[in-house]
């Protein structure tokens, strides 16, 4: 099965050669505009091998036949799909602008493809494949491991990294449009100590941050949480304010438990008597999984802060919680 790896591979990289050619050909131009509106340099296209696929059906299909590649190898890479009616194939992606999605070793695994429009799927992504897990990989990561930087950071989508990327932060990656895995996140951990979750500033981004935490806690890594301001992502925050509005985000990062306590806090109306013993209940809840008595401590006083509630009944609703955890 290795021969067959090596083939999918060589058929992958032919593939995003012959999207990346197509992009700059006449066919290409709607698909190169739309990445000019979007503000993608030309040498940024380069760096991440964008490209873009045809109107027509089976293009890239003939392609690879006409390259030599085997119809069962074809069919296995995930690039076709079978004809509803009759024999053959066709092009998975059509008329979609194409990032393909690399391992950290520089290879072509996969590809996500973009519509030029508002139609949905607004994304495509590669199925799994013999090549292409998209629960074990992480776009963006063959860049963003060699960055030099002390943290990686943690974005939705394939324009949040290649926007991040093109600004000077080349320490970005982005976990393909699924929930963290624990696979993801310990092969995070090879490459860095510190993670910064900078998702969409929308329900469902809160959300993913939310499950994302324990993930990538119980992997080993320390957390940092951005919450970009306004219904925004990282790509629309930058190209509005610029690297530097995006610094002082990093700069101000929360720690994971605060980006906890702050969701809890809009969830709950702590002037309301029942809500407030439910919101200091949760948070209790958190608090007694933190190792740090110190961190502990300083979350505690504001706690009573907030609801005027003291210091040692929430301490005693955390070490009761700690006893039923043992
Ligand atoms: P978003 O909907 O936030 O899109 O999805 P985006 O990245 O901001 O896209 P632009 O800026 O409109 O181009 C975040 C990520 O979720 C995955 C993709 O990886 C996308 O980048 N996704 C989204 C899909 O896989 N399929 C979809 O239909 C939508
Ligand atoms: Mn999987
Ligand atoms: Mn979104
Ligand atoms: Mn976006
Ligand atoms: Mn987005």
């Amino acid at each position: 099965k290795m021969e067959e790896k090596q083939i999918l591979l060589d058929m992958h990289k032919e593939a995003a050669k012959y999207f990346y050619a197509n992009l700059r050909s006449l066919r290409g131009q709607q698909a190169s505009e739309y990445l000019n509106k979007r503000k993608l340099s030309k040498n940024t296209q380069k760096l991440f091998g964008i490209g873009y696929s045809n109107m027509d059906f089976g293009d890239l299909y003939q392609y690879l036949l006409y390259k030599g590649y085997e119809e069962e190898h074809i069919s296995k890479s995930g690039l076709v799909i079978p004809k509803k009616k009759g024999k053959g194939y066709v092009d998975r992606f059509r008329n979609r602008i194409m990032f393909p999605i690399f391992d950290v070793h520089n290879q072509v695994i996969g590809f996500g493809g973009r519509v030029l429009d508002d139609s949905l799927p607004k994304y495509m992504n590669s199925p799994d494949t013999p090549l292409f897990d998209k629960s074990k990989n992480l776009y963006g990561l063959n860049y963003a491991r060699t960055s030099g930087k002390n943290q990686i950071l943690i974005v939705e989508g394939y324009m949040d990294v290649i926007s991040l990327y093109q600004a000077g932060f080349e320490n970005v990656v982005a976990s393909l449009g699924t929930a963290f895995t624990y696979q993801q996140a310990s092969l995070l951990k090879r490459y860095t100590g510190e993670v910064v979750i900078i998702y969409d500033s929308d329900t469902a981004g809160t959300n993913a941050a939310l499950r994302a935490i324990p993930i990538l806690s119980s992997a080993g890594l320390k957390i940092k949480v951005v919450q970009v301001p306004g219904e925004k992502d990282p790509d629309d925050f930058i190209k509005q304010n610029g690297p530097e509005a995006f610094q002082q985000l990093l700069d101000h990062a929360m720690g994971a438990v605060t980006f906890q306590v702050s969701v809890l806090r809009k969830k709950y109306n702590i002037e309301d008597t029942e809500q407030k013993i439910k919101f200091t209940m949760e948070v209790a809840q958190l608090l007694s999984r933190l190792d740090n008595e110190i961190e502990r401590d300083v979350y505690l006083q504001e706690i009573s802060n907030d609801t005027k509630i003291s210091t040692q009944s929430i301490l005693n609703e955390i070490k009761k919680t700690q006893e039923f955890q043992r």
